[in-house]
C-alpha cells in the first residue's frame, strides 16, 4: 500500500469508531446504562489513533511536504483540514471528561454526550469525505515522485517507531470490537 492508501485504510477504521460512538451516544442518550469504560475506550481511539497516529502523520508528514510544495498553509483547503483537526481535538476533550466521571448518568451529561459525540461524527465523517475526494486527489496532482519517496519512508519510520506499531494494531481491534456492539450503519444520527 502507498502513504494515501494506508491513510484512506485509516479512515475506514475510523469510521467504524464513529458509528460505535453514534451508537453509544443514541443509546445513553434514550436512558441505556452502558459502561462508562466504554465511552473512555472511544476516546483513547479518538485520541491515540484518530489524532495521534492518523492526524499526525497527515500533519507532520503529508501536509507538511505538500507545504514544502507550495501549497498555503493559511487559507484553502489545508487551513480548513488543520482547524477541523482542532474542532476534533476539543470535541474529544469534551467527550474524555464524560468518560472520566465516576457518578451516574444524569440528564444533563446524557445530553452533553449526544451533542458533543453528534458533533465530533458529523464533523468528522464530512472531513474523511474532503480528504478522500478532493485533498488527496490533489496531493497526487501537485507532487513530484521524489515527495512521495520522502513521504513513503517518513510513513514507513513513523508507523515502525515502537510502540506505535502494536498500540495502531490494538487500537485497530478495539474499535472493531467496539463497532459490534455499538456501530450501526446509519450516515447520520
Ligand atoms: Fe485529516
Ligand atoms: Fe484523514
Amino acid at each position: 500500500m502507498n502513504s494515501l492508501q494506508v491513510l484512506m485504510e485509516e479512515h475506514r477504521v475510523i469510521e467504524r469508531a464513529i458509528s460505535a460512538l453514534a451508537g453509544y451516544a443514541r443509546a445513553v442518550a434514550c436512558g441505556a446504562d452502558h459502561p462508562r469504560q466504554d465511552l473512555a475506550d472511544l476516546v483513547s481511539f479518538l485520541q491515540d489513533y484518530a489524532d495521534s497516529h492518523h492526524h499526525g502523520k497527515e500533519e507532520d508528514i503529508l501536509f507538511r511536504v505538500m507545504v514544502e510544495h507550495g501549497m498555503p498553509v493559511d487559507g484553502g483547503p489545508l487551513a480548513v483540514m488543520l482547524a477541523e483537526h482542532r474542532e476534533g481535538r476539543r470535541l474529544t476533550s469534551v467527550l474524555a471528561e464524560l468518560a472520566a466521571e465516576e457518578s451516574e448518568w444524569s440528564s444533563e451529561r446524557r445530553r452533553r454526550l449526544l451533542l458533543a459525540a453528534m458533533g465530533y461524527t458529523q464533523l468528522l465523517r464530512s472531513h474523511i469525505q474532503k480528504e478522500d475526494r478532493v485533498l488527496y486527489p490533489m496531493a497526487t496532482q501537485m507532487l513530484p515522485e521524489s515527495a512521495w519517496q520522502q513521504i513513503e519512508s517518513e510513513f514507513s519510520a513513523f508507523q515502525a517507531a515502537p510502540p506505535r506499531a502494536e498500540q495502531a494494531a490494538r487500537l485497530e481491534r478495539l474499535a472493531s470490537n467496539l463497532a459490534d456492539r455499538y456501530g450501526t450503519d446509519e450516515e447520520a444520527m
